[in-house]
């Protein structure tokens, strides 16, 4: 796919879907950005990108704190010239699965912060670069939580719900820019932080991190250049309906 020579900022990238995102897109030959709070495991991931000849540089910060998110972008701006890509990747809250009528302001507070409000900053920090280079890319990793709600976790599907709406309409605001912005909106996929294991796919497995992975390489690619605003189902058929009569 056409990323060759490209740059991108992959949140949450130490671990997970982030990390095989950031692994998939450098074997592709794209220079990374790792950004994640986990200092021990983003250290690990970069050296093996480089150990696999790949080019990759971890930032640790937490994107929930708008002034650190603003600095490391900086940073990352004046390191790499220029960013094509952005993947908002980095989000939580399934682990702390419970009626919400039982769920304390602070886990909510944090499911938000984190989940929406972490890709606002970190979106926000390089929109006036991508505008005045009239080109990019960003993927925000929503949910199916966004399509069809999940009990007990209402907060988290609200903040999954808002990044569709927000990718939405900075896919309108940023066209003219030739800025692409779409959702991939996963479910059960294998992590080691795996998601509680709640209704089965259609295909019966879960998918794996590198599926969701080729996805949003196309999705980051030139050869998706005509799609925006777009939210990516990659389910294994799990919204689809009702398992039989
Ligand atoms: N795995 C699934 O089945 C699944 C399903 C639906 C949606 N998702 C979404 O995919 C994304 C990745 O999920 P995952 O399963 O890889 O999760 P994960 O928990 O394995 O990885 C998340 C990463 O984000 C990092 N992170 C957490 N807080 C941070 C902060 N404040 N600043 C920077 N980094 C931070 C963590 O350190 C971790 O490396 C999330 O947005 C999640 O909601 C995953």
């Amino acid at each position: 796919m056409t990323t060759q020579g490209r740059t991108a900022i992959i949140t949450g990238a130490a671990r997970g879907l982030g990390r095989a995102t950031a692994t998939r897109l450098a074997r592709s030959g794209v220079r990374i950005a790792l950004v994640d709070v986990d200092r021990e495991a983003l250290e690990q991931v970069r050296a093996a990108i480089v150990a696999a000849g790949g080019d990759a540089t971890a930032f640790v910060v937490d994107i929930t704190d708008s002034r650190a998110v603003e600095a490391a972008v900086g940073r990352i701006l004046a390191e790499f010239g220029h960013v094509d890509i952005l993947v908002n990747n980095a989000g939580s809250g399934w682990h702390k699965a419970a009626p919400f009528k039982d769920t304390p302001n602070e886990d909510w507070e944090w499911i938000l912060d984190l989940n929406l409000k972490g890709t606002l900053y970190v979106t926000h920090a390089l929109l006036d670069h991508m505008v005045s280079r009239r080109y990019g890319k960003i993927v925000n990793v929503a949910s199916v939580a966004a399509t069809c709600g999940i009990p007990k976790l209402a907060v988290y599907s609200a903040s999954k719900g808002a990044l569709v709406a927000f990718t939405k309409s900075l896919a309108m605001e940023l066209g003219p820019y030739g800025i692409n912005v779409n959702c991939v909106s996963p479910g059960l996929i294998t992590t080691e932080t795996p998601p509680p294991a709640t209704q089965g796919t259609f295909l019966g497995r879960k998918g794996t991190a590198d599926e969701m992975a080729c996805l949003i390489e196309f999705m980051v690619s030139d050869d998706a250049s005509f799609i925006t605003g777009a939210d990516y189902l990659i389910d294994g058929g799990r919204t689809l309906g009702p398992r039989g009569v």
